[in-house]
């Protein structure tokens, strides 16, 4: 068994995995840019939100078996976990790929294993053993290989032990090879295929879900229009036994679905249409929500004479968590204030926000004039609310 793993990115994937590993017997450094987090976690805390996550690095920094630095050492196993975000215009962005896997180029040796966690646009497993090449390094006794995460933040330290994982190989031996390393620390069954199509299988699971969010949104659009109960007519279309239509909301958020389906997009062109309008419907819902908000503001004012008070329950990308990276929520609201509507901001799971004033929702659902349900959380289920509500995400029926 292969017993120094180096991981460069400690970040919402990395630092779980190089903790994980710690624990199942591996020596591992983790490797960031960026001191603080590596001051942090070689002081066995952690600098991000996961359940039990500092139980793991407590323990595996405590026993000597995690330490941070910021950079790459020797190793038998190095794992990339970057960010890769996309530039203005949706261009992917690999740059953080390319800079990882130089780093990595002088102290790689013959038999290590290469891996790219990264969820990454087809051709980036190529891509970093290009990066290698050119940096001196002989990659024809390197193992290279994709293996996408899914995991679910909230989860994660169970489900990178029990989900199903892929693993695709730059050739059959460094799939096999690879594959063979998770089998050590995953209960789930290791796929194992070629690197392009472990590009594409990442990409396309958060595209799948993007498209079927996108049909909901539709069907919402379309039943206000027509003055339909959207949540009545998906309730009553799902009793057919092959049909089953997703919910809709304020559009689609958080750093995953809302960013990856760009990176087929970018590289298909006209050939993804269903993929890049799913994309753009999913955005243009976000927008529309926020027009539609406006025509219920204009008619208070219209007929009382003043202006309303609209409580925004909900900022996070989706329900129970505090996260607000891409939250169609938070934009909402945002929009909202920038065309100066008395928008008061309600979001439970944060305790505060360092530039826009939180309030307390039993306070809001009492006193503000119309509610607009942004996201579904759990503590909006039971409120009272006697005022005008607009619920675009499905508070509302359950009740
Ligand atoms: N967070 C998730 O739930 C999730 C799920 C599935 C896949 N992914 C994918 O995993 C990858 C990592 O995502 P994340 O959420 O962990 O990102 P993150 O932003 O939480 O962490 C990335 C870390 O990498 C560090 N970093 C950047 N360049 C570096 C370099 N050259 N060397 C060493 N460290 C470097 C950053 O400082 C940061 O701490 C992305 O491709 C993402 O799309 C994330």
């Amino acid at each position: 068994m292969s017993k120094k793993v180096c991981i460069l990115g400690l970040g919402y994937i990395g630092l779980p995995t190089a903790a994980l590993l710690a624990n199942q017997g591996y020596q591992v450094l983790g490797v960031d840019i960026s001191p603080e987090v590596v001051d942090t976690v070689n002081n066995g805390n952690i600098h991000i939100i996961e359940p039990e996550l500092d139980a793991y690095v407590a323990k595996a920094v405590a026993g000597k078996v995690l330490k941070a630095g910021l950079k790459a050492e020797a190793a038998d196993v190095f794992i990339l976990a970057v960010p890769t975000p996309f530039h203005d215009g949706h261009i992917p962005n690999v740059d953080y790929v390319v800079d990882a896997a130089r780093s990595i180029s002088s102290v790689v040796k013959a038999g290590d294993m290469v891996i790219l966690e990264s969820t990454s646009p087809v051709g980036t497993t190529e891509k970093v053993e290009s990066v290698l090449r050119e940096a001196g390094t002989d990659t024809s006794s390197i193992y290279i290989a994709h293996c996408p995460e899914r995991v679910l933040p909230g989860h994660i330290m169970r489900e990178l032990v029990e989900n199903d994982r892929i693993v695709g190989g730059l050739t059959k031996e460094s799939g096999e090879k690879v594959a063979d390393f998770y089998r050590t620390f995953v209960s789930g069954e290791v796929l194992v295929t070629d690197a392009r199509t472990a590009e594409m299988a990442k990409l396309t699971e958060n595209s799948f879900r993007d498209v079927n969010i996108a049909f909901a949104n539709e069907l919402s659009i379309l039943s206000d229009k027509f003055n339909i109960d959207v949540w009545e007519l998906i309730r009553l279309a799902n009793r057919h036994p092959r049909v089953n239509i997703l919910q809709p909301g304020t559009g689609v958020g958080g750093h995953c679905i809302a960013v990856d389906p760009w990176f087929i997009v970018h590289a298909g062109g006209d050939d993804a249409r269903i993929i890049k309008v799913a994309r753009e419907i999913n955005d243009y819902k976000t927008e529309w929500v926020t027009e539609r908000i406006l025509e219920d503001v204009y008619a208070f004012r219209d007929k009382h004479g003043r202006e309303p008070s609209i409580g925004c329950m909900g900022l996070a990308f989706k329900p129970n968590i505090d996260d607000l990276r891409e939250s169609p929520a938070l934009e909402v609201f945002q929009s909202l204030v920038a065309k100066g509507v008395n928008a008061l901001a309600v979001e439970p799971n944060l305790k505060k926000h360092k530039s826009i004033v939180l309030n307390d929702y039993h306070d809001v659902s009492k006193s503000a004039d119309i509610i607009v349900y942004l996201v579904a959380h759990n503590e909006f289920k039971s409120l009272p609310v006697q005022c005008k509500v607009l619920d675009f995400c499905g508070v509302t029926v359950s009740k």
